[in-house]
């Protein structure tokens, strides 16, 4: 059970996942999928979320290749109906859920196209569901889905990525930071809420990090030099800088870390 007490020497046993049904969403590519990657090396039963099926289906098979379990679930995070199914297919074909890794996200613009972004004051209030929608309402319906059986069971573990955006503000992100800071305030809620039943919920908060989506952002050499200023340990995040420590809470080693946010950013923010 994720919730004992531990007095165990060393931390790689405390690390194992063996006999976990983790579900991440938002996992068809980027962090998510690092992060199913390492769920699924740790031992866990991994549902891949996406609602692009065929990234969901192909990060599903390169860990079933790489002798993990995995099952690929096509759902949108911000469709009630959606959602629902999907936690009804993974507890019917893996078994009830473990852990939950809330991470997919809409940062909303269009950023292969650099497009510029609208101040707020001009932004059109029809414009702001997409952030609202995913980074909001997706992490409380992904979390619903599967938390009652959590807090029945005993057991869990629910993780969510928010962005630093959603810590200090971003100014090209006023709406996306809200729906971040959003989510990681609807977490220290559950956190208290499901203390009592064994569950644990945390936020990683993140910096920039190399995934499809920003890459083409970073093509550009201006951007790239402006953006490494801002991060004292002088390179861009990974997906598995996040991964590792999303692992590490969704684990064992964690069982006394609840209704935190942890900054994996690079030294981008730094506070007490
Ligand atoms: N990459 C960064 O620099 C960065 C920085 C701060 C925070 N984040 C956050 O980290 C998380 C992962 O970011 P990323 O860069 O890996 O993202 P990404 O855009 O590269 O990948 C996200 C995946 O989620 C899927 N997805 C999008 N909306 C969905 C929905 N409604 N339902 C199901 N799947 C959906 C997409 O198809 C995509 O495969 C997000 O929550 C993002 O907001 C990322």
């Amino acid at each position: 059970m994720h919730t004992q007490t531990h007095t165990d020497d060393s931390l790689s046993g405390l690390l194992d996942l063996t006999g976990q049904v983790a579900l991440v969403t938002g996992a068809g590519q980027g962090v998510g999928e690092a992060v199913a990657r390492m769920l699924a090396a740790q031992g866990a039963t991994v549902a891949v979320n996406d609602y692009r099926a065929e990234r969901a289906d192909g990060v599903a098979a390169d860990i079933e290749a790489a002798s993990g379990r995995a099952l690929g679930v096509q759902a949108d995070v911000s469709d009630p109906e959606s959602v629902q199914a999907m936690a009804d297919l993974v507890t019917r074909e893996l078994g009830p859920v473990d852990i939950l890794v809330n991470n997919a996200g809409n940062a909303g613009a269009d950023q292969s196209a650099l497009a510029p972004v609208p101040k707020f004051w001009e932004s059109d209030p029809a414009d702001w569901a997409p952030w609202i929608d995913v980074n909001f309402t997706g992490v409380l319906l992904a979390t619903r889905s599967v938390v009652g059986g959590m807090v029945e069971r005993g057991h869990g573990r629910v993780i969510t990525v928010i962005s630093d955006a959603g810590r200090v503000g971003e100014a090209d992100l006023v709406v996306y930071s809200g729906a971040k800071a959003g989510a990681a305030g609807f977490m220290r809620g559950l956190a208290k809420s499901v203390a009592p039943h064994g569950v644990t919920a945390n936020c990683v908060a993140l910096g920039a990090v190399r995934t499809p989506t920003i890459e083409p952002m970073l093509q550009n050499e201006a951007i790239l030099k402006k953006v490494l200023r801002a991060y004292p340990l002088g390179r861009l995040g990974e997906p598995a800088d996040p991964a590792a420590l999303i692992t590490f809470l969704a684990s064992p080693a964690a069982s006394w870390i609840t209704g935190q946010t942890y900054p994996v950013n690079g030294g981008y923010s730094v506070s007490a």
